[in-house]
């Protein structure tokens, strides 16, 4: 005679788990952060307006939303040259694979955690099909090294104040600060992208047989060094463009006063 044993099915649907921490924090967090970012930055895209100060008494700062400056004639008042500069950086941190854990949790619950039930009982097909698109990734990881220049320039024009004579001195603000707090941060992210690790150190067979392959693994063991903190850079990189630039805004708009520091 057999014995059978009912087993119970697992209980499926949005969130059900038998987690009793409070796992649906990060989730949330997550999701007011990039909300908060995205909401501010587009606000500034379409004002259009305040992003530069270029004055005969003061440091030249432009806004990272803004740069590289864009001048372009003939352009309808609505249209912002930030909408010409944005995407390379948006399609950077949108394909980014931290950012793609962060924000198929907060925002689409594709699963919003480890051990937590999805939304979806189709199966996990992983980033196929439309998602394919991520793997461009790498492709803006070249266009975010070359914004990184971009924005060293912009830290290097804001430590040359006008003398007063026509000419240029050397002099740091607290506008100067942020700047290059924000290129710091950005090249922190930047440089401890998951891209640039195998960029640096895939491909290869034997470190250790030239000179190449000792130099590259020297900087494969410094990008692994920074890659282990991305998260952390992911957010502080992108929390510090909106408070340079709103600085900047206050500063343009006679809110704030740009305090030269020497
Ligand atoms: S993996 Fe995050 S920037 Fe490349």
């Amino acid at each position: 005679m057999s014995t059978q044993v009912a087993v119970a099915k697992p209980s499926t649907g949005l969130g059900v788990t038998d987690r009793k921490d409070l796992w649906w924090i990060s989730p949330l967090a997550v999701f007011l952060g990039l909300m908060l970012f995205i909401v501010y930055v587009t606000f500034r895209v379409f004002y259009n307006a305040h992003y530069v100060i270029d004055t005969a008494t003061s440091a030249y700062l432009l806004s990272p939303v803004y740069s590289p400056l864009l001048i372009i004639e003939g352009l309808p008042p609505w249209f912002s040259p930030a909408i010409l500069i944005l995407w390379a950086p948006a399609g950077f941190r949108l394909t980014c694979y931290y950012y793609r854990k962060a924000y198929y949790r907060a925002f689409f619950f594709s699963p919003p955690a480890c051990a937590v039930s999805e939304r979806t009982k189709n199966g996990y097909r992983g980033e196929t099909k439309l998602l394919i698109f991520q793997n461009i990734h790498r492709y803006f990881l070249y266009l975010a090294l070359a914004f990184l220049v971009i924005l060293a320039i912009d830290v290097v024009m804001a430590c040359m104040w006008p003398d007063g004579a026509g000419g240029k001195t050397f002099g740091v603000s607290v506008g100067t600060l942020l700047l290059f707090i924000n290129v710091f941060l950005l090249s922190l992210y930047t440089l401890s992208c998951h891209s640039l690790r195998h960029l640096i150190g895939g491909k290869i067979d034997c470190y250790s047989c030239s000179a190449m392959g000792r130099t590259r693994h020297k900087m494969w063991r410094g990008v692994s060094m920074l890659n282990r903190r991305h998260p952390l850079w992911a957010w502080l990189s992108l929390m510090m463009v909106p408070v340079t630039d709103f600085y900047i805004w206050m500063v343009s708009t006679g809110n704030f006063t740009d305090l030269r520091i020497f």
